[in-house]
């Protein structure tokens, strides 16, 4: 595993706080954050509404890690997740950046537009049971994408997780500047071990970046 794991009481709380620390040192300035899907950053996104009621968001520029191919208001939608989450409860956010896979050739836009901004301040990553994380699912093609690519299509070729997939690329969460990692739940001891042993078969052991820090629940922990 790639850089510091901290073992926190609340997962989301952990999460708003660190953010909001980073958004205070900003002091203001641009800052841009890459947005994760999954019901761990549903309730991280809410603590930081709930918490975030003094920061002035219209400084903030939002990307979003990953997507799944469906329209931006479909319930499985990561934006649709987001908005609901924290954009609609927070004052004048600044821009963002949907992945809207109705465009043709999204991925390939998003990749342009990755290739053409400065480097994301906060990726924001979950863990599947897995071992995935964004959409780099075990044993698909995006874990090999060419070097250079930013933003690729993807599918999960064992099943497990639905729709056609746009997301970043390893690549891309190294060039960001700080990666936060949240795992909660029983229901990942077995994912995260097999980070914390450098399992080369779950793809979140491949996180790496210039900081990146875990935030782990107990439970997700173990004993
Ligand atoms: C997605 C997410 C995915 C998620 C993990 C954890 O689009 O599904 O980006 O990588 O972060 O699957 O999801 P949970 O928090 O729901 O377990």
């Amino acid at each position: 595993m790639n850089g510091s794991l901290v073992v926190v009481d609340d997962v989301a709380v952990a999460f708003a706080d660190l953010v909001l620390n980073r958004l205070e040192a900003a002091e203001g300035g641009q800052f841009s954050v890459a947005f994760s899907g999954g019901s761990t950053a549903r309730d991280c996104y809410e603590a930081l509404a709930d918490s975030g009621d003094s920061v002035d968001w219209s400084s903030v520029t939002g990307w979003w890690g990953d997507e799944r191919c469906v329209p931006l208001d479909d319930p499985d939608s990561n934006y649709r997740l987001v908005r609901e989450a924290l954009l609609s409860r927070v004052h004048a956010f600044g821009a963002l950046h949907p992945m809207d896979s109705a465009e043709p050739d999204a991925a390939d836009r998003y990749d342009r537009l990755l290739r053409d901004a400065p480097p994301i301040d906060i990726v924001h990553l979950g863990l599947g049971p897995d071992g995935h994380t964004a959409s780099l699912f075990p044993e698909s093609e995006a874990l090999t994408a060419p070097e250079g690519r930013l933003a690729v299509y993807n599918t999960d070729p064992l099943g497990t997780n639905p729709h056609r997939r746009i997301t970043f690329t390893f690549e891309t969460i190294r060039m960001c500047r700080t990666a936060i990692v949240t795992v909660a739940g029983a229901a990942k001891r077995e994912a995260l071990h097999r980070v914390l042993d450098g399992d080369p078969s779950a793809p979140a052991s491949h996180i790496d970046g210039r900081d990146v820090i875990w935030l782990v629940d107990a439970d997700a922990m173990g004993s």
